[in-house]
């Protein structure tokens, strides 16, 4: 089981050494891209599946601490330092949509997060800072690659801890869509990760957790990134999911790497059909894409040899409006780089650290701009938690 304290070793661990080299954000049991081992991925074999948060899912389970069920749904509740709880999905998709109806937590410091882990890093990310009650961040790593500086995008939320909204990520091989209450407000493309390169594209599953960036034992840079130190006569501090809905847009049984190339052509799902490639050059913006339908292109994806790469769709038109996100590179430090040897077990891979430049926010037309000390420690303690 998680332990706090293993959680402040690991993030103790990250900033001990200052190096130019980082251990990766995250935590796998195995990554598919150093070993070709790990077991397959349980995988959703169905399109769509949605969680009533009212009452206990058996589609997902508590990592960390205990999670209370009411009128209001899932409770994720801080009422004393080293509480941290959890839940991850049973099971991962490949491309799909992420769709959680919920209530960030109140409090300085404290962060509800909403995040899809593949095991090879790759990750894509909703966060909220319980002391700014007016944004909510979106971020995402490829294979846990942490050397780009425009990947964490803050954007505006009505009172995102006394309202309901809906925040969705649609993930194709085409492009990620985060979309809040049906409206995208940021559109990564394939291409704008490094080419690709560091483009999400393994199964992932799904974690929703909330914890205190801010406690007072983490370190500065974390605590910083969170808004500051949690005060914890000041809690409880609750986190309410009442429901999420997942579609899945390659059922199977499960998944194999096929080999360690992290590419999502090299995923083989088993028992079911074909990673389909982007369903996505459709350009509905309202997040919920149409799995189905679209022009289904499905290219053999089974790693089978006949690799027809149908869809190198540039995603022309699909980032028309939205977010145009013209990242401003960091205003301020361009270093923060920690480093360390993490909390000892675990693959972490390493890569660079950076700190993350807020772009100008185009369609809201705001400018969130700041640098904030690496959201990537953040990270570190989040994921150590489903240690
Ligand atoms: C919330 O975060 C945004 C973006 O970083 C910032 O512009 C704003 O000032 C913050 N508000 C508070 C109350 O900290
Ligand atoms: C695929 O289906 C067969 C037959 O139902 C089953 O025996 C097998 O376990 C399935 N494979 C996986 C990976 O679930
Ligand atoms: C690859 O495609 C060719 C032509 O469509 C077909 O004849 C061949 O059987 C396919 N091979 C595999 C492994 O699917
Ligand atoms: C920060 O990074 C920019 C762009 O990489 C570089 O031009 C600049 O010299 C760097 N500044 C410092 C203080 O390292
Ligand atoms: C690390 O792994 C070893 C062996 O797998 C285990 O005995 C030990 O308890 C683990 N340590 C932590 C901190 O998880
Ligand atoms: C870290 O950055 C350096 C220089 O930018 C680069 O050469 C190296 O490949 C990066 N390491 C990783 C793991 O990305």
């Amino acid at each position: 089981m998680p332990s706090f304290r293993s959680l402040s070793a690991a993030v103790l661990g990250l900033v001990a050494v200052s190096s130019p080299l980082v251990q990766a954000q995250t935590y796998t049991n195995c990554n598919p891209t150093e070993k070709t081992d790990c077991p397959n991925d349980a995988a959703l074999n169905q399109a769509s599946i949605t969680t009533d948060f009212t009452s206990e899912s058996n589609d997902w389970t508590a990592t960390a601490g205990t999670i209370n069920y009411g009128s209001n749904g899932a409770e994720f509740t801080i009422g004393k330092k080293g509480e941290a709880p959890t839940i991850k999905s049973n099971f991962y998709i490949l491309f799909g949509s992420v769709e959680v109806e919920m209530k960030a937590a109140p409090g300085t410091g404290i962060i509800s997060s909403v995040v899809m882990e593949s095991d090879d890093l790759d990750e894509v990310d909703w966060e909220f800072l319980g002391g700014n009650n007016t944004v909510t961040e979106t971020n995402y790593f490829g294979k846990g690659d942490t050397t780009t500086y425009d990947r964490a995008i803050y954007y505006p939320v009505s009172d995102p801890q006394d309202n309901w909204h809906t925040y969705t990520v649609d993930w194709t091989s085409d492009a990620i869509k985060w979309s809040i209450d049906g409206t995208v407000v940021r559109t990564l493309s394939y291409s704008d990760a490094k080419g690709g390169s560091r483009f999400p594209q393994t199964p992932m599953n799904v974690r929703i957790g909330n914890w205190a960036g801010g406690d007072p034992s983490n370190p500065e840079g974390t605590i910083e990134w969170a808004g500051g130190e949690t005060d914890y006569s000041k809690a409880p501090f609750t986190m309410y999911v009442k429901s999420v809905k997942i579609q899945n847009y390659t059922p199977a049984d499960a998944y194999k790497f096929t080999d360690t190339s992290g590419s999502w052509q090299s995923i083989q799902p088993l028992n079911g059909t074909a990673a389909d490639t982007a369903k996505s050059t459709s350009n509905n913006n309202n997040g919920n894409s149409a799995s189905s339908g679209g022009n289904s292109n499905s290219n053999s994806g089974s790693g089978s040899g006949n690799s027809t790469s149908t869809s190198t769709s540039p995603s022309s038109s699909t980032s028309s409006s939205s977010s145009s996100s013209s990242s401003s590179s960091s205003g301020g430090s361009n270093s923060t780089s920690t480093s360390g040897s993490g909390s000892g077990n675990g693959t972490s891979t390493s890569s660079n650290s950076s700190g993350t430049a807020m772009p100008t926010n185009a369609a809201a037309g705001t400018v969130v701009s700041q640098t904030l000390f690496s959201v990537v420690l953040a990270f570190a303690v989040f994921c150590a938690l489903n240690l």
